[in-house]
């Protein structure tokens, strides 16, 4: 009898035990966030014929579902799950792949149990898709961009912390409502104004405005908020409209003939960005077709081949007498970016230039 009572004693002990311990998996599960992860491509998903490949390798060829399973440690911060959106080098990121990605943000981060989104791409152009999604994507939640610079079978492969990072940056609270981030590097940078300084390094991504933060060891340590309008404070939603409006670069060199404006500007697009050189200036032989254009209906975008500053309006080119608009700090790719969000409805310059001065 008394061994009955002792086993019965011990089974509901061992119940118990059981129910606390499970409860307390399933708190933790709960408690901790719900962090969506976008895959892309890029050197990120690449791989290299050896551990000393660490610049010779081939971008975009693991599937997210590998990346995941590469790195466990992603459990300690967040219930993560991944998506394959695109499986592409980033020099290849089309307006229709940016919209196919932006869709899929926008609908994820309408979802109660999704609590932030993290995006794998390739560093080429990570900057653009960075700033686009800032631009039509209206919610507070994190949303972090990130790549590599190595491919994950280099040694000191950069890839998995910078995933982490994301993954940990992507499931904090205290990530709302500061726009789309980038966590490359152990630093928290703006999608807005970060951009690829370097081809060949780690830290690579640089903003002249410096980093919102850091983060360490799943850490975050703020610095400054963004002040440009994004996400939920856009104007634009992603959400209104199927296409970006057709914008391209013209590069301004020494040299540069009036014909690459001419060949651009009858090509369709609704706005023309002037990469010029030193504060956006524009060669003699191509303000004339610079005018054509504009007289054409194209907005015409001042910005500036030079890596750090910004263009001053009516400094080297009466902007009001032409009627163009200047791009700020913003470089030549990133006022593209702009330009082709914002003319996805009719704006007239002066409102055109408005955007400019916000975003
Ligand atoms: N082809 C480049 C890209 O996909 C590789 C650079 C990288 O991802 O770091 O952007």
């Amino acid at each position: 009898m008394q061994i009955d009572k002792k086993l019965r004693l011990l089974a509901v002990k061992i119940g118990l035990t059981a129910l606390v311990t499970l409860s307390g998996f399933a708190y933790a599960q709960a408690v901790k966030p719900n962090v969506v992860i976008l895959a892309t491509g890029g050197t990120i998903a690449g791989a290299g014929a050896s551990a000393l490949n660490s610049a010779s390798y081939a971008a975009a060829k693991v599937p997210v579902d590998k990346l995941l399973a590469g790195l466990p440690e992603l459990a300690n911060v967040a219930n993560v799950r991944g998506e394959q959106v695109a499986q592409i080098a980033s020099e290849s990121f089309d307006n229709e792949t940016l919209m196919k990605l932006g869709k899929r943000v926008s609908a994820l981060v309408k979802q109660a149990d999704v609590d932030g989104i993290v995006v794998t791409h390739g560093t080429d152009t990570l900057e653009e898709t960075a700033y686009f999604l800032s631009l039509v994507i209206r919610t507070s939640k994190p949303i972090v961009v990130i790549g590599s610079m190595r491919p994950g079978t280099a040694l000191s492969a950069d890839g998995a912390l910078n995933l982490f990072n994301a993954v940990s940056v992507a499931g904090s609270k205290d990530a709302a409502g500061k726009g789309v981030l980038v966590t490359m590097n152990d630093e928290i940078q703006s999608g807005r104004d970060v951009s690829k300084t370097i081809n060949i390094k780690t830290e690579a991504f640089k903003s002249q405005w410096g980093p919102l933060g850091m983060v360490v060891e799943g850490n975050n340590y703020w610095f400054r908020a963004p002040v440009k309008r994004h996400t939920a404070q856009s104007e634009f939603n992603i959400d209104e409209f199927e296409a970006l409006a057709p914008v391209d670069i013209v590069y301004g060199y020494g040299n540069v003939p009036r014909t690459l404006v001419d060949s651009v500007g009858k090509s369709g697009v609704k706005a023309l960005i002037h990469g010029g050189t030193g504060n956006g200036s524009v060669a003699n032989r191509v303000v004339p077709a610079l005018q054509e254009v504009r007289a054409k209906g194209v907005q015409v975008i001042r910005s500036s081949r030079v890596a750090e500053g910004f263009v001053l309006r009516n400094a080297e080119q009466p902007d009001d007498k032409y009627d163009w608009v200047v791009a700020h700090d913003l470089n030549p790719q990133k006022a593209r970016i702009l330009a082709a969000v914002a003319l996805t409805k009719p704006v007239s310059s002066k409102d055109l230039q408005r955007i400019f001065w916000q975003y």
